[in-house]
């Protein structure tokens, strides 16, 4: 089981690249199923879940090429299994981006139950009643979702709440419905935005994505398409936030500042200077940080996936903010891990008060999902003395060779395996 050494106190100087969106690349791969012809996806990361859901493709019969750039060629014209095992799922929930195109051009899925994880129980109950909507008859037989539907039809539907996979599971079956669906209470992420980019190249009409209101007309066939992922804007916030604890200076290249002004308001209410171009950013402090108040919310909100790493910004920064998370129920288990490295946080309810000012010391601590992870490796960046992360392959699902990343910018950083 690798591990993590940190040694802190240094701070984070230079340049590196952001790779693509994790939370692009995966409903990307799963819409390959849509369509007979080979997808060429480029600017994909090289993490766990995206090597889980290569694998799940190829278990349902898809040939998959990988080049020396590392675009990724899908070819599912010969898919043979419409089933999403338990033990691929339970490893990665967003398998259940399988189901929406198995059953718009398959007219059948078996999709292992996806069950909780740390952060909270994400039921996916939006995700069938839109299904059975557009006229999917569903059943729940031995933890297994089992999904069946001569031809979707198009439907008008209504999230009772805002889903991000609910969103995008529900477009790409749509995209070969019979007729119209109007998806309202749509989630906005540029994710959304860039599957619906994605689909239209594959010869979809879908209209409205980012809005909450996402109109599709069916088609009768999609074809292949060539198609860049867009840069992850949580891997881009968790490097902002890593210059600014450290003290340091660096640029952030191959990104997108216009998907980050939550982050980037944020951050400079913060104290921290941010440089705009094109396509990259420049984070570096000039003095005294201030603890903010954050909230988190569907895009254009705060996102949730930075939460953890805005509680160690807090630690450090003089005053006192709250960190308050009304997307997932159970998002603090990286507290009581902080809390080990000296921070001074309270929990009260949905809402941690963060104290700043801290000198944190560092400490072995344990990951216990991907951008709590995440959160620990930027404290121990902060923390004087060695922090030892365990259980590092949380981090491995959604950062692509984050301590590589990390050496190049000077950070004291290893991965241990033992
Ligand atoms: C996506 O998860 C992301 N994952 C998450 O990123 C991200 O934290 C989340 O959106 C919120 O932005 C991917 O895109 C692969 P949701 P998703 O459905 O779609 C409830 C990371 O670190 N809900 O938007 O699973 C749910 O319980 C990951 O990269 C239902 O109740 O999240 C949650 O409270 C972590 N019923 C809320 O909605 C449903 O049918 C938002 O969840 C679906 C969701």
């Amino acid at each position: 089981m690798d591990r993590i050494l940190v040694r802190g106190g240094k701070p984070l100087i230079g340049s590196i690249p952001i790779s693509g969106a994790k939370n692009a690349t995966l409903p990307a791969l799963a819409a390959s199923l849509l369509t007979d012809k080979p997808l060429m996806l480029s600017n994909i990361p090289h993490l766990r879940d995206v090597t889980t859901m290569l694998e799940l493709l190829g278990q349902h019969g898809a040939a998959i090429t990988v080049d020396e750039r590392l675009g990724v060629e899908i070819d599912c014209s010969g898919i043979h299994n419409t089933q999403a095992p338990y033990d691929l799922v339970r490893t990665m929930r967003a398998s259940v981006l399988v189901m929406g195109p198995l059953l718009a051009r398959y007219g059948q899925a078996e999709i292992s139950l996806p069950g909780g994880c740390a952060i909270g129980t994400r039921p996916v109950n939006l995700h069938l009643r839109g299904l059975e909507a557009m006229g999917a008859e569903i059943r729940l037989e031995e933890g297994y979702i089992k999904a069946r539907a001569k031809r979707l039809r198009g439907a008008t539907f209504i999230f009772d709440l805002v889903t991000v996979t609910g969103t995008e599971n529900l477009m790409m079956a749509a995209a070969l419905a019979d007729g119209e669906t109007i998806l309202e209470n749509t989630a906005c992420e540029p994710e959304v935005v860039d599957l619906a980019r994605l689909l239209n190249k594959m010869g979809a009409h879908i209209e409205g994505a980012g809005t909450s209101c996402i109109r599709i007309q069916g088609v009768e066939h999609l074809h292949g398409a060539e198609h860049h992922i867009l840069p992850d804007r949580i891997e881009t916030g968790t490097f902002m936030i890593a210059a600014a604890i450290t003290g340091g200076d660096i640029t952030l290249n191959r990104t997108d500042p216009h998907i980050l002004e939550a982050p980037i308001a944020k951050l400079r209410q913060a104290g921290v200077v941010i440089e705009e171009g094109p396509d990259s950013l420049r984070v570096s402090t000039d003095g005294l940080l201030r603890a903010v108040d954050i909230t988190t919310f569907p895009y254009p909100g705060f996102p949730t996936d930075l939460q953890a790493q805005m509680l160690v910004l807090n630690s450090i920064s003089t005053g006192a903010g709250t960190v308050t998370e009304t997307i997932f129920e159970n998002r603090f288990m990286h507290v009581s891990e902080l809390q080990r490295l000296g921070a001074n946080i309270t929990l009260q309810g949905n809402t941690a008060i963060v104290r700043g000012g801290v000198k944190l010391r560092g400490a072995p601590v344990m990951a216990t999902d991907l951008r709590a992870s995440a959160s620990l490796v930027l404290a121990g960046l902060a923390a004087a003395g060695e922090t030892f992360i365990s259980r590092v392959y949380h981090i491995d699902r959604g950062y692509e060779r984050i301590e590589e990343k990390l050496m190049a910018l000077g950070a004291d950083i290893h991965r241990l395996s033992h």
